[in-house]
């Protein structure tokens, strides 16, 4: 979909050939003579259109020329969070219409925030799964036009967006690929498709090296499946090299049996979403190819089949890992942290600033926070508080939780020097727990996406978080880092995150 920003009036709104009008009104007064206006102002002094944010009027425009309809969307306070419920439920509507050339303007002038929400919030509501349906419904919009009543005063906001709505975009779609659809050799493809953009270099390593660099955890979860093991490598290189990059794992299971340990039947289909870890990497780096900005960032995926097969890694097994401690697999379904393991040992190669791995960990975790929130699990202070700003700025949100040393003592082994689970209680501080052994080295942070990754029921796929939480940290947007925020040294978490805003321009 092409997004296009414009500095539009009301009147010119109905001038523009859009198919489709969808303007967004705040409690503050809208003045105009243009009929538009006037049947705003008449609206609302008849109490038709409630200040609520996300009440619609979709209506019959009596006009010689110009769109047929308009919906008017009540934005409330203008909040990002109003906007996007706003703008969700407006373009939604205005989708059953089958608008090619919908437009979509402020009657007043946005925060950036809020134009950014609803740039998010237009391409979620237009995304439409087609890949694997005979007789799939195309989403109709082919442009979209954002009117607001000066263009140039937000438009680097705006361009920031588009290209993370591309990037939250990528993810969904890989996530919602069946397994069999996207395998691990399918998603390392998709990777170097990426690389097709200028900065980004892509590096695939098979079965053959893996065991080289004796990622025993990684190869012992895959060797189950008769898919080969994959482990991507991306690099975004857009400041100097001598600048240490930012390293993101993302867990890419394409499909989650639970191995020997095997699940139970009940919505197994759902662990086809056991790669959106790696999807949210994958769709950083999509943005990051259009966005250009000036940081370095690394992408580390490990990406292969829990399967049960007479090959399987058993309970009791116990496996070495590329650091060279050894972990009893004392369930086969606690497999992301075996495969995330020997990725976090493999980050240390890149002197990073900061890792971040995202994975779809724990079953407790969504329990622990639900879909609202992602778990985030970090011993550095610094690191995680701007992690939650970057949540809280992009409405990707995410709650930290503690790592206290008792929450490890579970995972005690007779046979190895750690058991792969602890007991029942806490499962996901206790999973991050794990991870924490691998991250000696570095700044580390973790994010338990299983609970935001992607939605169950009637709504059910893959949502593209927290692919706008991450760029938001990566690009060190000003919202993610008030001043309030900022540390006395000055220094930013992300390594360069603020001078990336500065010295951000297009090569
Ligand atoms: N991929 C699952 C986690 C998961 C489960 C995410 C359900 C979303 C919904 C992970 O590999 C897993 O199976 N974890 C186990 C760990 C347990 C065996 C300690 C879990 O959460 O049950
Ligand atoms: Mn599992
Ligand atoms: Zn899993």
């Amino acid at each position: 979909m092409n997004f296009q920003l414009k500095t539009l009036s009301l009147v010119q709104a109905t001038a523009d050939k859009a198919d489709a009008l969808i303007v967004l009104v705040g409690e503050g007064a809208v003045t105009g003579k243009d009929p538009l206006s006037a049947l705003l102002a008449k609206v609302r002094a008849a109490g038709d259109l409630p200040d609520k944010a996300g009440k619609l009027l979709n209506l019959y425009l009596p006009l010689a020329d110009g769109p047929r309809s308009v919906v008017f969307a009540a934005i409330g306070d203008g909040k990002d969070s109003s906007v996007r419920s706003a703008v969700g439920a407006a373009v939604s509507a205005a989708r059953a219409g089958k608008p090619v050339r919908l437009a979509v303007v402020f009657a007043q002038a946005p925060t950036s925030g809020a134009l950014r929400a609803a740039v998010l919030a237009s391409s979620d509501a237009c995304y439409a799964y087609t890949a694997t349906k005979s007789k799939a419904e195309p989403n109709p919009v082919r442009q979209l036009i954002m009117g607001v009543p000066d263009a140039a005063a937000v438009q680097a906001e705006f361009d920031t967006a588009v290209g993370t709505a591309a990037g939250i975009e990528f993810a969904k779609e890989l996530g919602n690929r069946p397994a069999n659809h996207c395998t691990p050799t399918m998603l390392a493809e998709a990777a170097q498709g990426l690389a097709r953009a200028p900065r980004i270099k892509c590096e695939v390593l098979g079965p053959k090296e893996i065991a080289k660099l004796g990622m025993g955890a990684f190869a012992g979860v895959a060797q189950g499946s008769n898919e080969p093991a994959r482990f991507i490598v991306l690099h975004y290189q857009g400041a100097p090299k001598t600048q240490a990059p930012v390293v993101l794992v993302g867990k890419g299971i394409t499909f989650d049996t639970g191995g020997v340990s095997l699940k139970p039947a009940a919505e197994m289909d759902e662990m086809k979403f056991d790669m959106c870890g790696a999807a949210s990497v994958l769709g950083v780096f999509r943005a990051l190819g259009e966005l250009r900005p000036a940081i370095n960032v690394v992408g580390l995926v490990p990406t292969c089949e829990n399967m049960n097969d007479g090959k399987s890694v058993k309970p009791g097994d116990v496996l070495t890992t590329m650091s060279g401690q050894t972990v009893e697999v004392l369930n086969t379904d606690a497999e992301g942290r075996l495969i995330l393991c020997d990725a976090l040992t493999y980050a240390k190669r890149f002197a990073p600033s900061a890792v971040i791995d995202i994975a779809t960990l724990t079953g407790a975790c969504v329990i622990a926070l639900g879909g609202v929130r992602s778990g985030l699990f970090s011993p550095d202070d610094e690191l995680a508080a701007a992690l939650e700003r970057a949540g809280e700025a992009s409405l990707d949100r995410c709650w930290r939780m503690p790592l206290d040393d008792e929450y490890g003592e579970g995972l005690k082994s007779n046979f190895a020097d750690m058991g792969n689970i602890a007991g029942r209680a806490a499962g996901a501080v206790t999973a991050a727990k794990f991870l924490q052994k691998f991250s000696g080295d570095f700044r580390w942070a973790h994010l338990d996406i299983a609970g935001t990754a992607w939605k169950s029921g009637a709504a059910k796929g893959a949502t593209g978080r927290p692919v706008g939480l991450l760029l938001n940290f990566l690009l060190g947007d000003p919202l993610a880092q008030p001043s309030a925020g900022r540390t006395k040294t000055g220094k930013t978490a992300a390594g360069g995150g603020r001078t990336a805003r500065k010295t951000r321009a297009r090569a």
